[in-house]
This record gives structure tokens, sequence and C-alpha cells, in this order.
């Protein structure tokens, strides 16, 4: 199966340079620069309507999405509205939303049923802080957010897991290759079923081809490296 590179923009850009970063991404595409790697864009939500990735292979995730398809939440989006504006995935629990907006195991297994009730593809992430890592506890962590996604859907191969350590977000420093692919040889085999797991945390355009080497690791999330076109497109170039 091709390597996957999920481009996380967070909040990084503005409408306007959005639409300028992916119709770059887009002439790569047209120039057959994509080097067998399949991409996938998540921008901001209002950023969505103004990316067409209607005619090409580049794919369109959301951020995050409402755990209902419709109802009285106030500032939630529905995964309807997002598979409507043209996502086919969603990144969900990521460890920027479990932190900063408190988001449990139980309500990023609600958003992943109404994903999955809109026929989106849900990308989880899941992964252990500093202190949990030095506590050895990764496995516990892990494994629990893991089984609380698994029993949101009837089929694991329904989602994609994203292994993102949150000591390796931002640093500059990813997990070595080989201790990454442990902790995916380990979702793998909680999931019991094929599941793509896909490594984040600093990923680079320097770092991409080691990660990707590994077997258990089948593609990459890229939040800072993937905001600007050069080190996008490096990661890319990169990846075999
Ligand atoms: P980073 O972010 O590549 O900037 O470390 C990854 C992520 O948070 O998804």
């Amino acid at each position: 199966m091709k390597p996957f590179i999920i481009a996380n923009w967070k909040q990084y850009l503005s409408i306007k340079e959005s639409a300028k970063l992916f119709a770059q991404l887009l002439q790569l595409d047209r120039d057959s620069k994509m080097n067998g790697v399949d991409l996938i864009i998540a921008p901001s939500f209002v950023a969505l309507p103004v990316l067409d990735a209607a005619k090409t292979k580049i794919k369109i995730a959301a951020q995050d999405c409402g755990a209902t398809l419709v109802g009285a939440h106030t500032g939630a989006v529905s995964p309807t509205d997002l598979r409507i504006l043209g996502a086919t995935h969603v990144i969900l629990g990521h460890s920027e939303r479990r932190a900063e907006y408190f988001e449990t195991d139980a309500l990023i297994a609600e958003k992943i049923k109404a994903a999955r009730a809109a026929k989106v593809t849900p990308i989880v992430c899941v992964g252990e802080t500093a202190a949990e890592r030095a506590a050895k506890k990764t496995r516990v962590v892990v494994g629990a957010q893991v089984r609380a996604a698994l029993s949101a859907v009837k089929d694991p191969s329904e989602l994609i897991f994203a292994y993102e350590p949150r000591w390796a977000i931002g640093m500059g420093t990813a997990v070595a290759p080989e201790d990454a692919a442990q902790i995916h040889a380990y979702i793998k085999d909680l999931a019991n079923a094929p599941v793509r797991v896909c490594y984040g945390g600093s990923v680079s355009p320097e770092n991409i081809a080691a990660l990707l080497a590994e077997k258990n690791i089948d593609g990459v999330l890229i939040g800072g490296a993937s905001a600007k076109f050069a080190s996008l497109a490096a990661c890319i170039k990169n990846a075999k």
C-alpha cells in the first residue's frame, strides 16, 4: 500500500494562505511529483470550501467534528457538512484537542460514530505524555485510547490511527523510528484487523524516510513542516 502523508495545518494558515498552498500542491500533482504518496490535507474548517480536490488524487480531512449529525450544540460542525465540503477524512482526538479542550475518550468515541454515520473516515490520534512515558505507561495509556476508539466501530479497518507521542509534537525531535514502530505493532495487535497506523510528532524532510522505512509505519501526520510549501514538498520528495 502507498505511504500516506496527512498534512495537519492546525490554526497556522489563513483562508487565503491555505488556498495558495493548496494551489501549489495541485501543481505538484499535475507535474506528477507526488512520489507515489497519498496526500491528505487537513485545513481549518473555514478553508474547506476554498480547497477543491474534486479533480485530483489529493484528499481532504477536517481537523475535528461534532459528536452528532445535527442538534443543539453551539459551535459544533456536523460531519455531514464536512463531507459535503469535500472532506473524506477527519482527525479526531488530536492531543491538542484532548489537552486544550479536555476531550475524553468517551467524547472521541461519539465523534467517531458521527463521522462514520456521515461516511467520513476517522483518523484517531493516540499518544502518551512525557510523564506517562517516563513512568513506563505508554502501552497502558495508548491501549486505553485505542480500545475506546475501537468500541465505536464494528470493523476496526474503518479507522486510521495516528500514534502521536505528545512529547514529540512540535519539538523538533521525533521518536526513534524503531520505538514508534513497536507501538504501531501494539496498536495493530489490539485492532486485530488490518488497520493503518501513521506516526506524528516532529516529522520533517530529514526524518520522514527513516520513519516510513519501518514496516509498521504506514504513513505520517505532519504539523509544522506541512504548513509551508518548501518543507511539505521536501517531505513528499523524501518519502521514498
Ligand atoms: P508537528 O505536529 O509535526 O508540528 O510536531 C504534529 C501534530 O500535532 O499532528
